[in-house]
């Protein structure tokens, strides 16, 4: 049976011990109970409490302006929802740069109050400080590398990253230093597909890619965004499995329509 069949619940070896044997990682992002739940039982092995909640559930331009209470919030949604897959959370923007004994305790306070299993953060040696720390009190720590969306306002785009060999070079160097201070996994987001390749083969711990290609260890998507519930998100990476946006509006024409012409409820939905 594959490392993934065996797992009744899904842990940070587990991914180690997939990648060893070859096996692709699934990772897709919840925020809330009930897509968890489903989410969970289509039997992704992580579940990761994005801050893209910034973007898909509170309507934000960016993923900067949610907070630490906000991610609390979706990861006790999520977390009473998974039986399986392993609970990643996002640290917010401003919770963990800069100072890590404020990513100590920011981190304690998800692992506290969520109940999930570990948590992400973004950047490489700017950030080293605070994985360390986070480490030393047991928190598990996924890397995430590449285009790191909580430092929009320094890029300015959303566009490939690590296209020049200095950033390529950096990011390599990067990903050395999140596994030698020892994070689980790291997270690929939008660079070329052959680095991220060289990336997963240079390093001994997982990669998960979003719009990093084939050559990596496992995929991560942005639920609504494959769900096809956001349908102005284009980006060539995304594959959508569904068209939610145009099934779920003519959902509520139909029910507005039933409603106005009084064929809703009809006789059986009704009682006595
Ligand atoms: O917040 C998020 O959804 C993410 C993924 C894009 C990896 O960080």
């Amino acid at each position: 049976m594959s490392v993934a069949g065996k797992a009744r619940k899904v842990t940070t070896n587990t991914l180690q011990e997939m990648k060893r044997a070859g096996e692709q990682i699934t990772m897709l992002t919840a925020y809330d109970y009930s897509l968890a739940r489903l989410v969970d039982q289509g039997g992704v092995d992580v579940i990761l409490v994005g801050d893209s909640a910034s973007n898909v559930m509170a309507g934000n331009d960016t993923t900067v302006p949610i907070t630490l209470e906000h991610m609390i919030y979706h990861a006790q949604c999520v977390s009473k929802a998974v039986d399986r897959a392993l609970i990643v959370v996002d640290m917010p923007f401003g919770t963990y740069q800069g100072n890590s004994k404020h990513a100590l305790e920011s981190a304690i306070r998800i692992m506290k109050e969520s109940g999930a299993h570990s948590v992400k953060l973004e950047g490489g040696n700017e950030v080293v400080e605070s994985i360390e720390r986070i480490l030393t009190a047991g928190i598990p720590v996924m890397g995430h590398l590449g285009l790191t969306p909580q430092s929009i306002y320094k890029f300015g785009t959303y566009t490939v990253r690590a296209r020049e060999n200095s950033e390529a070079d950096k990011l390599i160097e990067d990903a050395k230093l999140l596994e030698k201070a020892g994070c689980f996994a790291i997270v690929l987001e939008k660079i070329p597909a052959p680095l991220a390749k060289m990336v997963s083969e240079a390093i001994s711990i997982p990669t998960i890619g979003i719009g990093a290609g084939s050559g990596v260890d496992g995929q991560v998507l942005v639920l609504h965004d494959m769900l096809g519930i956001t349908m102005d998100f284009s980006p060539r990476f995304l594959r959508r499995y569904l068209n939610l946006e145009d099934d779920i509006r003519g959902a509520v024409e139909q029910y507005v329509s039933d409603v106005r012409s009084h064929e809703f409820p009809n006789n059986d939905e009704q009682y006595e």
